[in-house]
Order: C-alpha cells, then structure tokens, then sequence
C-alpha cells in the first residue's frame, strides 16, 4: 500500500516536558541542547512528533505555564538558535514539532499585564479581566479559580478585581478584545513562519468567557475545592470559540502539513469532539481512556465510544500520561512489575488513532513521592496532603546508572526516581524482554502495517470479560489484536469462518509466547497477541 503518510495521523507524538528531559549547562534543569542530544534515540524510538510543554520565558509559577513573553525562548532553555538547530535537526530525522500555546492567560511579568495594571486609561488596561467590585462590595461575580480560592485578586491601586482562572499570577486575557485576538492569531504565524510543524493549545475553550460575566449556578453537596462547587456554563466553553478555531485553522492551512490539537478544559468528551474537523482542530485530548480502571471491559467500551464519537471524518488520538496526571505505571502496576504495562502499550499503540507517549513511559518510569518539601506545583503546595500535586510525574528522565540518571551532573530540580540504577534507557536497550524493546519492536511493526497506522477498527465481543479484541484493517489487510487483562491463561477461539488462516506476528519480545492452533489461541497472564489474516 502506497498511500502516502500524514506524520500527525498515521505517526506517534512524543511528549517531552523540557526541564525534565536532559540538561548540558548543570543548572538541574533540561535545555534544548537536552533534546538535540536525544533526537537520535528518539528517532530510533520511532516516533514522528515531538510536543514540547511551553519553552517560552516564564517565571515559573505553573512551570512554563505562565508565559511572560510569546515570541523567544526562555533562557534556561537557550535561545532562538538553538530552537532553530532543534527544529532542523528534528527535521532531518523526520521529526515534527509541537509547540504548547498558552493562550488563555499570561503570566502577570507579563509586559502587557504590567501595563494593564497601571491604570484604568492604559491602552493594555482592557487586554485582561479587569471588573469593579460588586455593587455591595466584594468580588464582581462567583467565579472561583481551579488552583484554589476566589477567581478574583484585588488590585489596590485600581480599585479593580482580575479574573485567574488558574494561579493568580496568571491572569486571563480578554479574548473578546479585539487587539488581543489579533495578537494571539500572529503568534500562530510567528512560530509558523519559523518552521513549527503543529502547535497544543493550553486550556482553549476556556479562553471565552460569558460577555456579562454572570454567575455560575451552584452544585449540591461540599466540595473541597470551591471551584467544584459551581456548574461551569458562563467560565468555559463559549460558542465564540468555534470562530477563533476556525480563523486559526485557516491561518494553519496556509502552509502545508500543519497540525493542531487541542485540551479541553472541564468538557465531556462530547464537548471536546465539537471542536474537531476539518475546518476547526485536528484532534483534541479526551481524558476518558487514561481514566479508565484496568480492565479488557472497561477499555474496550472507553475505545468504543471515543472511536465512534470520531466516526469516519475525524481520526482520535490517545494519551495514558501527561504532565498533569500520576503516571499509568504508578496507576495500573507495581513498582517493579512490567506486564500489565506491555499489555497497555500493545492497546496504545494498535487502536485507531494517533498514540501520545510521554517521556519515560517507554521504561515504565514510575512517579517520585516527595515531602512536602520538595513540592514545586502550585497546586501541591495549596492542596497538600489532600492533593500532592503534579510533581510525581515530571522527576528527570532516567538515561543511565551515573549519578542522576544521566540527566545532569548538578542536582536536579525535581529528585530523580531512586529506582534509577536498574530503570533506565541503558539498561533497557540491551535487555531483550524490557519494556523499551517491547515498544520498539511494537512501534516498528506499527510502521510497517497500514491496518495499524491508518485502518478502520472494530470491537470483537468474545463474551470473556478478561480478553480484549479487536480487528484492524484497510480494503488490502486485516489484523487481529488479542489482548489478555486477567493474571492468568486464557484461550480465544479465533474467527476463522471469516478469515481462514491467522499468522501470529506479535507476541511481544517475552519469553513465555503464545500457543496457537489454526482455530485456538492461548495467551499468558497479560499476554499480547496480534495476527494478520492471509487472505481467503
Ligand atoms: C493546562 C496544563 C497545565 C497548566 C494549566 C494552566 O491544563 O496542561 O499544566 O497548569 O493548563 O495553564
Ligand atoms: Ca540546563
């Protein structure tokens, strides 16, 4: 099959969070310099797209998160020519690049929030939240922020509240200014115009809010958060935000092969699909299969409803982690045990659509614990112990035995996972049953089958509540992945009526392999099979 490949579609996108990944200044924090050391191994890897967590400059409150300037690179980072030399030699390697734009608030080091707070008259005044306290006082409305508190912060010398939905060193912006809207929609030319291949837009849906600002209805019951109090119908998700989609998804199309994609804030996966197509975002991140328990059921319906919710116009994208939730191997598996994670990365990586990975998922890299000293999230420090925050799942990638895994030769700004000596990419490499080969090998066979990269997929019911199956295929082949989620052997009698011969061709790189007759198929604890059909 000839067809030609789409990177963003058919390929696998690659999360790095950048203070994480490698550091070569021994300052503890990755650079990109870090990253172009690496393009080698991940080209190995065999992914087609690097999504970079923010590199503009930033003052670190959310990590990046909180953007004092749009058009440079933060200097722990390095510079504009640096990104420039990660860009072509991404490029060379076929690598695409994903920038994170952080469009719906600035940090308040921000020169426009500088200027904004300096008085009602500044011609940047307008650009964020700015509202009069309550007639009897007190904030403008209900709104509460997500990291913790009122969403309102009071400005003395103004007289004004701002509106953060997240930390309040975050303001938001005030899209509905039309200057503001202008300046977003040429970062997206900006960074274009320099050869970004795709850009992942931070919290979008929430960058509308109501005109009238009116209040959220309230929720029943107590919550620990106050935010969880409120139902969020005026805050996110306004219908402005499908003409903003639209304007950017324009700007994208003029140059080829652009990609976009899209977090939402707060939404049902219905929600999220409606901004996807192909006049609005590529595709959009649904939190529904990495929330799902261990189980072949309960995936299997998770991957049921968001593939059919895409349908044939849209292709879905899956992610088991990112820089905001506990890690999948701390979730579903034990410190030191691999097989339930072979078998989530044989799901990941053969269902319909384009496969997130996140840096160290493919060594089982597990989340660090850390006192309550060493938390560096905003949202840990505020909700310890109830909620330790999002440092678990950022500590530094772990290369190798030296001392911080390889990742820097200074201390690290977050500790590296003591389980380091035996977990790590060396080590991984030339150990022919660990978890690295296993997505290697897995990836490469991902490569060379359209059924898995570009077919159609559809959910076998085996009436077993342990087996997973499901078939993939194009006009030209047909797969059949078998996936086992119990702990113990299980057989699967393969449909043979339709397809008269089965080929195993993946049983993953374990020593225990499956056994297989023409019609029957055993699978180990966990076990992983996946066939081709020879043609009737
Ligand atoms: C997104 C990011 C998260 C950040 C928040 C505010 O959810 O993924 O890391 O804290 O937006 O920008
Ligand atoms: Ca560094």
């Amino acid at each position: 099959m000839n067809e030609k490949k789409l990177w963003w579609k058919d390929g696998i996108i690659y999360q790095i969070y950048p203070r994480s990944f490698q550091d070569t200044n021994a300052d503890g924090i990755g650079d990109l310099t870090g990253i172009i050391q690496h393009l080698d191994y991940l080209q190995e890897l065999g992914i087609d797209g690097i999504w970079l967590s923010p590199i503009t400059p930033s003052p670190d409150v959310d990590f990046g998160y909180d953007v004092s300037d749009y058009h440079t690179i933060d200097p722990k980072f390095g510079n504009l020519q640096d990104f420039d030399r990660l860009l072509s030699e991404a490029h060379k390697r076929d690598i695409h690049i994903i920038m994170d734009l952080v469009l719906n608030h600035t940090s308040d080091q921000h020169r426009w929030f500088q200027e904004s707070r300096m008085s009602r008259g500044n011609p940047y005044h307008d650009w964020y939240l700015w509202r009069d306290p309550a007639p009897g006082g007190g904030a403008p409305n209900n709104w509460k922020s997500i990291f913790g508190g009122p969403g309102w912060e009071f400005d003395e010398k103004l007289g004004q509240y701002y509106f953060h939905m997240f930390n309040k060193h975050q303001p938001d912006l005030n899209w509905r200014n039309p200057d503001v809207r202008a300046t977003m929609l040429d970062i997206f030319r900006y960074w274009l115009d320099k050869g970004v291949d795709g850009f992942r837009l931070d919290v979008f849906n929430a960058w509308y809010k109501d005109a009238d600002l009116r209040d959220n209805p309230r929720l029943p019951g107590i919550h620990l958060r106050p935010f969880d109090s409120y139902k969020h119908i005026y805050d996110v998700s306004q219908p402005e935000m499908i003409p903003a989609l639209q304007d950017i998804r324009k700007i994208l199309d003029a140059y080829p092969n652009r990609y976009v994609v899209g977090e939402t804030f707060l939404a049902d996966s219905a929600q999220a699909r409606i901004y996807i197509g192909e006049d609005r975002l590529h595709a959009g991140f649904d939190y529904g299969y990495a929330n799902t328990p261990f189980s072949a059921k309960a995936f299997g319906k998770a991957i049921q409803f968001w593939d059919s919710l895409h349908g044939e116009n849209a292709w879905p994208n899956y992610f088991l982690n990112n820089h905001d939730t506990p890690r999948s191997s701390s979730r579903y598996a034990g410190p030191n045990d691999d097989a339930k994670l072979k078998l989530l990365a044989a799901m990941h990586l053969t269902v319909r659509g384009t496969p997130y990975l996140y840096y160290g998922e493919e060594i089982g890299m597990r989340d660090v614990s850390l006192s309550r000293g060493q938390i560096q999230d905003p949202v840990g420090k505020r909700y310890w112990p109830f909620n330790k925050g999002r440092d678990g799942c950022r500590s530094p990638m772990q290369w190798d035995a030296h001392p911080f895994a390889g990742f820097s030769t200074a201390e690290p700004w977050l500790p590296v996972h003591p389980n380091y000596k035996v977990r790590n990419i060396a080590n991984q490499a030339v150990t022919a049953a660990s978890l690295l080969n296993f997505y290697k090998s897995l990836i490469a066979l991902r490569r060379q089958h359209p059924a898995l990269y570009a077919g159609n997929l559809s959910l076998i019911d085996t009436g077993e509540d342990a087996l997973l199956v499901y078939k993939r295929f194009t006009s030209e082949e047909t797969m059949l992945v078998v996936l086992n989620f119990s702990k113990s052997i299980q057989s699967y009698t393969l449909p043979v009526a339709e397809f008269n011969h089965w080929d195993l061709i993946f049983t993953g790189n374990d020593p225990i392999t499956s056994h297989m007759t023409d019609s029957n198929l055993d699978l180990p604890p966990y076990g992983v099979a996946i066939l081709l059909s020879q043609a009737a």
